[in-house]
């Protein structure tokens, strides 16, 4: 049975502060340019799920649909390829991150960079795609359990892989060190004290998917509820940071949706205090959700301008997942994966389950809302995204 846990935000004091800064409209519309510059770049798809939004008793729902990024199946090359790019351009001598061509021509004849990281899959898809493009060098660390197909991924955008014994956190330490050892360039999507510059990086790649749909001159979206999902919190905070410049203490309601098991920023919340760790050990399908140690400069964010903490179990998103694949009416089917259809399942239930409605009155969820959910991946991991929409599976174990 699907079981979401929440709380309202016991921190929430959205006024703007330095932090919003490095993700202002300027800074998100020279990133978009950037990106545009990129080979194979398109926008990726808005859906609007009309049928869906009138038996759930909303407004409107829309899906942005990252399973198109740039054939990668997840959002998260738009933070390999900006801290790629920004990491190429320093060496240069460049303030500014040219287009891909020139960064290109620029970089051709110098010997190539070797750039790490840790990651469940979609970030080392990324970087390893970027690095490849530009003809420099990535070494793709990755935790114990990560799926083939994962590791096939990140060998196929030309990452060289390596598979670790240690889980996520403590193999983001190892890989930190080693890079540090050895002279690579880290491009790690997550901050920590000292380490802040290239994660910033990483973080503006994302504001991309913001911009395309924010930036339009008419039309595009104006949500009254954007449901997020977090691993280590630097996705969401970009999302957040780019909301809170565009509309300031008008900001849409934001959802933050984190798996039970790996809840750092939920339980810092239940407890009233900014410690980031998740308690106990980490058991879930979303692998990109995942990470049982926040980004603290994510926090700064998050903890100002979201409104509700979510936690759910596994099969808040196989029920997201399920939803998303079988579309009613006339509605566009979304291949969503583990982490991409979170947003689908909490909606879904709090919808239409009265166990949650004192959660859809505390986030005011009716007839007039106006719901943004973003699908960050599509079937990263094949195997289980038919285990789950073909034959309804819960692995055994999962919370
Ligand atoms: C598909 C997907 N969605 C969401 C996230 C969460 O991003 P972050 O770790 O920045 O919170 C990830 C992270 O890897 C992911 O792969």
């Amino acid at each position: 049975m699907d079981t979401i846990t929440w709380r309202e935000n016991p921190f929430r004091d959205p006024k703007p502060t330095a932090h919003l800064t490095p993700f202002t409209p300027v800074v998100a519309e020279r990133v978009l340019r950037y990106h545009r510059s990129w080979p194979r770049y398109q926008k990726t798809p808005l859906w609007h799920l009309e049928e869906l939004a009138l038996s759930l008793g909303v407004g409107t729902v829309w899906v942005k649909d990252e399973s198109y990024r740039w054939g990668l199946k997840a959002f998260k090359g738009l933070g390999g390829t900006h801290a790629v790019g920004r990491c190429l351009a320093r060496e240069l001598g460049l303030a500014e991150v040219p287009p891909y061509s020139a960064l290109a021509t620029l970089t051709q004849d110098r010997a190539p960079l070797t750039f790490a990281t840790a990651t469940d899959g979609n970030h080392g898809v990324g970087v390893a795609w970027a690095a490849s493009q530009l003809r420099q060098h990535a070494r793709i660390y990755m935790p114990r359990g990560a799926a083939d197909a994962r590791l096939q991924a990140v060998a196929s955008a030309g990452g060289e892989v390596h598979r670790s014994d240690l889980d996520y956190d403590d193999l983001v330490e190892w890989v930190a060190e080693e890079a540090r050892k050895q002279g690579w360039m880290l491009v790690q999507d997550t901050a920590w004290y000292g380490y802040e510059e290239i994660p910033t990086w990483i973080m503006q790649g994302y504001l991309t998917l913001m911009a395309e749909e924010f930036q339009r001159a008419e039309g595009g979206v104006s949500p009254t509820h954007v449901f997020l999902q977090a691993g280590v919190g630097s996705y969401a905070a970009a999302v957040t940071a780019f909301l809170a410049n565009h509309w300031g203490t008008a900001i849409p309601r934001i959802v933050l949706m984190e798996p039970h098991s790996a809840a750092c920023f939920f339980q810092a919340a239940q407890r009233g205090e900014g410690t980031l760790q998740a308690a106990g050990p980490i058991r879930t399908v979303m692998a990109g959700l995942a990470c049982g140690v926040g980004n603290p400069a994510a926090w700064e964010i998050l903890r100002r301008w979201v409104s509700v903490f979510v936690a759910c179990n596994d099969a808040v998103t196989e029920r997201g997942m399920r939803i998303l694949a079988h579309p009613l009416g006339s509605d566009p089917a979304v291949a969503s994966g583990e982490s991409g259809a979170v947003g689908m399942g909490v909606l879904s239930s709090m919808a239409q389950d009265n166990r949650y409605r004192d959660l859809r009155a505390a986030l005011d969820l009716n007839q007039d809302s106006r719901v943004l959910l973003i699908s960050t991946e599509g079937a990263t991991d094949p195997v289980m995204y038919r285990r789950i929409v073909h034959a309804g599976f819960t692995p055994p174990g999962a919370s």
